[in-house]
């Protein structure tokens, strides 16, 4: 079985205004004069999402949320649900960022109900792993991701689309990035905890690596071995550095 076509996501975080769609517009102008063999997607604020969708219906660049509440509805001030987010347009949604691991504490037991949701709203969940700077140091890397892989990949997504990313907490919005030795050995390492995790399912979701990708590491980091596209932050808000790291794995 091989792994799905590559995934190359920007996450917009909290910034982006109605000027900014321009941005994404650019993007999938490009993309509809030379098309990429990776899927792009890109995941505005919350307010910009319904938006988005309308500006780049008919475009192949898919829209998606940034985060979900693991319930469908409820009395929960401030949330949005993952059946919100498909009604307004959304295809995949980021579960479990290190930003929300550590700015909120969310857990892997809720990482995995927040995929869960996603995917029985129609979303393709791509849930978020990654090691402090500590834990790299003291060697502990690879014993840290794999625990969260097992603690946040729920059954449900087993024969569902869905993606890991890996993103070192110290390498996000830094300009630090692991070499691409250590990615390569990371992402085997996330390659077999997902097959032990899910059976066959495991084999086939792309592997994405997120923290400080730019148009100048793209390349390298894009055509290394068990890379299965790029979690884009900053460099995803211009258009134009955007694409050159959509262009980086054609
Ligand atoms: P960055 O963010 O590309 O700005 O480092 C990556 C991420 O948080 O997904």
């Amino acid at each position: 079985m091989s792994v799905d076509q590559p995934l190359i996501v920007g996450n917009w975080k909290m910034y982006g205004l109605a000027d900014s769609l321009a941005e994404a517009c650019k993007v999938a102008h490009a993309l509809a004069d030379r098309p990429s063999r990776a899927r792009v997607g890109l995941c505005p604020p919350a307010t910009l999402i319904e938006r988005m969708a309308r500006a780049l219906a008919g475009s192949v660049v898919i829209v998606g949320g940034q985060d979900n509440h693991m319930e469908e509805d409820g009395a929960f001030t401030g949330d949005i649900s993952a059946t919100m987010l498909a009604d307004a347009g959304a295809k995949l949604v980021i579960i479990a960022h290190s930003e929300r691991r550590v700015c909120y504490g969310e857990s892997d037991a809720l990482a995995a109900a927040k995929a869960q949701a996603a995917a029985m709203a129609g979303l393709e969940p791509i849930v978020c792993v990654g090691e402090t700077l500590v834990e790299r140091q003291s060697g502990r890397a690879l014993e840290v991701v794999r625990s969260q892989v097992f603690g946040s990949l729920p059954d449900y997504l087993k024969g569902r689309p869905f993606a890991l990313a890996y993103e070192p907490l110290w390498a996000i919005g830094t300009d630090m990035t692991p070499t691409v030795d250590e990615i390569v050995q990371t992402h085997t390492a996330l390659r077999q905890a997902m097959v032990e995790r899910l059976g066959e399912a495991g084999k086939r979701a792309p592997i994405l690596y997120g923290g400080s990708v730019n148009p100048k590491n793209a390349h390298e980091i894009l055509h290394a071995h068990e890379v299965g596209g790029a979690l884009v932050g900053r460099a995803s808000l211009r258009g134009e550095d955007f694409l050159a790291i959509i262009r980086a794995i054609d």
